[in-house]
């Protein structure tokens, strides 16, 4: 056999994709490139900000004793206390440098998290739809993702949760703002979750860790902020980038952060910053370390994707789409008109728009539009989403 079994599934269940990107060159290479709509793809058109260039010029010029050498796996001290000091603003609680370890991205993040609470056969719970990678990453530490249907809302369902946890479940994973809905969960959810998981861990005599992974955190509408979680609930991660707020998904820069109030606090920074190093990402990127730290707290401005949202959606909305208006992210999660989501997908992609199905996230009769893409996309492609949804309402 050339591979393991896992690896073979793995590659045919992550075929829907490879197939739609397949589907996407296709296309590209028979009317051009700059013919196809493509929202299907969660990578932002957005340059960085001004303040993250000038760092990285001013980086890369210092001269310092072994800029590139390796460090504590945990990341460089200085980077810590930086960021610690804004995510402290952000939680409204003091949250120590020993609570942070720099990873290579959220999906380090969250490997390293799995890695560090996970035993064979653990449960973690999420809410559908959900980023389908997580299926993945609790898999990759011999855990079971469960997923269980969300509110109307698309937040969490706690009369759901409360039925599924159990003494199996090590975890409740959450995101928010939330890939694909762009819902921003609010702070009631979370307040009554920290209760539930409160009440659950007691119960099942383990602590049942909240994981809330929130790149999205500063991709926000309306004015709106994402509430903290840390306040809410003790036994709580963080994993977050730099990916999207920042515009630097390629840069692989984020952290995971252990609640200072967690009961296990040392043993889960110990476990975290032993799993950073033998998942065999050592460290995260020494460069990136020092720009973030420096510049922490900055973000791409978020008014630039609430303008291509309230474009995209007033368009779709007058053309009969139904979906609610994402809070946060740069996703938009309609309906498939009749509920079969790849029929829609193969609509939209005869009119050379690209759109990932529900299925993808756990949930069919739903498709994903990624934003993250020119004004001119998005006003070129709305005469053909309204052919695309002429053609569905005749049932084709
Ligand atoms: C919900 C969610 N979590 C995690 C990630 C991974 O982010 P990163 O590029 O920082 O690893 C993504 C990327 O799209 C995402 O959408």
């Amino acid at each position: 056999m050339s591979v393991s079994v896992k690896m073979k599934e793995g590659v045919e269940r992550s075929s829907l994709v490879r197939r739609m990107f397949e589907a996407g060159m296709v296309l590209a290479a028979e009317v051009g490139r700059e013919n196809v709509y493509d929202f299907s793809l969660g990578n932002p058109n957005m340059a960085p900000p001004p303040a993250f260039q000038e760092a990285l010029i001013r980086q890369a010029a210092l001269e310092l004793p072994g800029k590139h050498g390796y460090m504590a796996n945990a990341g460089l001290p200085e980077v810590r206390e930086l960021t610690a000091a804004a995510l402290s603003r952000e939680q409204g609680l003091p949250v120590p440098a020993e609570s942070l370890i720099m990873t290579c991205g959220a999906g380090g993040a969250l490997n390293v998290i799995f890695k560090t609470i996970l035993n064979p056969g653990d449960r973690v719970l999420v809410s559908r739809p959900y980023f389908m990678e997580y299926d993945f990453y609790v898999d990759n530490h011999g855990g079971l993702l469960e997923s269980l249907p969300a509110t109307p809302d698309f937040e969490p369902d706690l009369g759901e949760l409360e039925k599924r946890l159990s003494g199996k479940t090590a975890a409740v994973l959450i995101n928010s703002p939330n890939n694909p809905t762009g819902a921003v969960y609010g702070e009631g959810t979370l307040r009554a979750l920290g209760d539930l998981l409160r009440q659950k861990s007691r119960e099942a005599g383990r602590v049942i860790y909240l994981i809330s992974d929130e790149p999205y955190r500063k991709i926000v509408f309306d004015g709106i902020t994402v509430p903290p979680v840390f306040p809410y609930y003790e036994n709580s991660i963080i994993a977050t980038s730099y990916s999207k707020n920042l515009s630097i998904p390629g840069e692989r820069i984020g952290y995971l952060a252990v609640n200072p109030r967690a009961e296990f606090f040392a043993d889960l920074t110990a476990g975290a910053v032993l799993a950073n190093r033998i998942l065999g990402f050592v460290n995260a990127p020494a460069l990136m370390q020092r720009i973030t730290g420096e510049i922490a707290g900055v973000s791409v401005d978020p008014g630039v994707y609430q303008k291509k949202r309230d474009c995209l959606c007033a368009a779709l909305e007058e053309q009969g789409w139904e979906f609610k208006r994402p809070q946060g992210t740069f996703y938009l999660f309609p309906k498939a008109p009749g509920g079969d989501d790849l029929g829609v997908i193969e609509a939209l992609r005869r009119e050379r728009i690209l759109a990932v199905p529900g299925r993808g996230f756990g949930l069919p009769g739903y498709f994903r539009l990624a934003f993250c893409v020119s004004d001119q996309t998005i006003q070129a492609s709305l005469p053909s989403f309204k052919r695309a949804k002429a053609a569905l309402a005749q049932g084709g």
